[in-house]
């Protein structure tokens, strides 16, 4: 509950931030250097992307990679976004799918949420949803989505397990679980990984790529697959770790290559339900 709670807390912060005209940074950056460019989340989505949505949508973006960009939408599919924010991945894949598919939100904030429904009002999208909820708890039936997307949410959840086995619960049989999020490569000594992971601004800790894979398949998903997007090295994080009053010199070789931003895929297999 408590990780919940602060996760709320730090989100509803941000889509107020947005709200009363300003960008959602609430990670490392805006600590630091007041917003400026955020290694992990910015330049994520092209002008073309940006274009189609609103920019409070755009302003409010805090993930880490391009889940629409990578993942296979067609039209008539329906695509659920687990930790929506303010809904750009929602809004893009409505987009995507077109009139006859659909596009759900999930989220339990507040605040995101009213922001979300905001920029869903001003995209003048009607084949979209945002539903107040937890990922660990998704509010749809058994088989009822062809994709399930999210964007840097997973490594916020304290309970992974039961996350990845809702996801493979509301997928249709065949249905793809297309997802961004950080992940951290090999094994890190403890204490560096806590110093890094509070960079990245993972609440509850991002998995290592093998835990990844073991928990998608111990869940019941097929194919799996992790691809790397962006690769973190120690100077990324180097001003906010010094603040902090990290000896980031002693930890920078432990670092290099090990954290990344990916994009994780997995089937639920077609015979499955
Ligand atoms: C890092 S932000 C990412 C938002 C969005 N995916 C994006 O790319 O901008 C995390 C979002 O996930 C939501 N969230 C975190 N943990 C959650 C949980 N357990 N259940 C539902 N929503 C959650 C937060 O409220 C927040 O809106």
């Amino acid at each position: 509950m408590e990780i919940k709670e602060i996760v709320k807390e730090k989100y509803g912060q941000a889509a107020l931030r947005v709200t009363t005209g300003g960008s959602s940074c609430c990670g490392a950056s805006a600590t630091v250097d007041g917003c400026g460019v955020d290694p992990i989340t910015s330049h994520l989505y092209d002008a073309n992307q940006t274009g189609q949505i609103p920019e409070e949508a755009v302003l409010a973006s805090l993930g880490c990679g391009n889940p629409t960009a990578l993942a296979q939408l067609n039209p008539g599919e329906v695509v659920l976004d687990l930790g929506s924010g303010g809904g750009i991945d929602v809004l893009l894949s409505a987009k995507r799918v077109g009139p006859t598919g659909k596009a759900y939100g999930l989220d339990m904030t507040d605040e995101m949420l009213a922001l979300a429904r905001e920029n869903q009002r001003k995209s003048g999208l009607q084949n979209v949803e945002f539903l107040k909820g937890e990922i660990e708890n998704i509010p749809l039936p058994d088989n009822s989505v062809d994709v399930i997307i999210s964007n840097c949410v997973i490594n916020l959840s304290g309970d992974k397990d039961r996350v990845l086995q809702e996801a493979f619960r509301v997928l249709k049989p065949g249905g793809r679980f297309a997802v961004s999020d950080v992940v951290v490569r090999g094994t890190v000594p403890d204490e560096v990984r806590r110093s890094m992971l509070l960079w990245v601004g993972c609440i509850a800790g991002a998995l290592q790529d093998e835990q990844y894979v073991s928990k998608l398949a111990k869940s019941g998903f097929d194919q799996i697959e992790i691809e790397p997007t962006r690769v973190y090295n120690i100077e990324d994080a180097r001003t906010f770790l010094s603040a902090e009053g990290i000896d980031v010199d002693s930890i920078a070789a432990q670092v290099d290559g090990k954290f990344m931003s990916a994009f994780v895929r997995a089937i639920k297999p077609a015979a499955a339900c």
